[in-house]
């Protein structure tokens, strides 16, 4: 009994899944944006602040791209339903945990979207007294945007489909893919994010 193998229902082959930006091509993009970064803030000690849940996987492979001193952080953010979000507020679940006057801060997201997250955070984050707040972005669904959300370092612009892997979910699940893929199939992911999630 313990000869026969398993049969593995793998993921990341998933037949509801459309690959749309490869392992490779992600990894590609970031080197080149942390030799820019590098540049942009030598001698400045940067804090990058990764936005959980989604960019905890852009932040771990970007920040080992940025060769110069820096320090990072985490912060924590609801996603509400639509009428929640088209009023642009957002609830901190995880704060900081230092203080970040006179820092140059360096928002890393997995996804900008409508831009209201976005546009709340980096406003929230200014009002702190930061010497400095720019964003970088795996992912711009700029045909989505409505609040005008600068992003000073983008990997990829995206169509108004809804995607997973590469730290991004679907009710929590595919962060785990390697790759970024679009979900098909899917009805609630026509209608963008599922209602209750609770950490972007
Ligand atoms: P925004 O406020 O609409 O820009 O919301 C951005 C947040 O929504 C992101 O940080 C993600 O957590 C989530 N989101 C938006 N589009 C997608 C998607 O296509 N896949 C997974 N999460 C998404
Ligand atoms: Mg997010």
């Amino acid at each position: 009994m313990a000869t026969s193998p398993a049969r593995i229902m793998s993921e990341f082959s998933n037949p509801n899944l459309e690959p749309l930006i490869t392992g490779e091509a992600i990894q590609a993009r970031i080197r080149e944006l942390g030799a820019e970064i590098s540049r942009d803030y030598a001698g400045r000690n940067p804090l990058l602040i990764g936005v959980l849940k989604g960019a905890f996987i852009f932040l771990s492979d970007l920040m080992r791209a940025i060769e110069i001193p820096l320090g990072i952080e985490f912060i924590a953010i609801s996603s509400y339903g639509a009428e929640m979000r088209t009023s642009g507020e957002v609830r901190i679940l995880k704060d900081l945990d230092v203080a970040i006057e006179g820092r140059h801060i360096l928002v890393v997201e997995d996804i900008v979207d409508t831009g209201l997250t976005l546009s709340y955070l980096l406003a929230n984050l200014k009002s702190r007294g930061a010497e400095s707040v720019k964003l970088a972005a795996l992912l711009d669904k700029f045909e989505r945007r409505e609040k005008d959300v600068p992003i000073d370092y983008l990997g990829f612009k995206i169509p108004d489909k809804f995607v997973v892997g590469y730290g991004l979910d679907f009710a929590e699940r595919y962060r785990n893919l390697p790759y970024i893929g679009i979900l098909k199939n899917s009805e609630e992911a026509q209608m963008g994010l599922p209602m209750n999630s609770s950490s972007a």
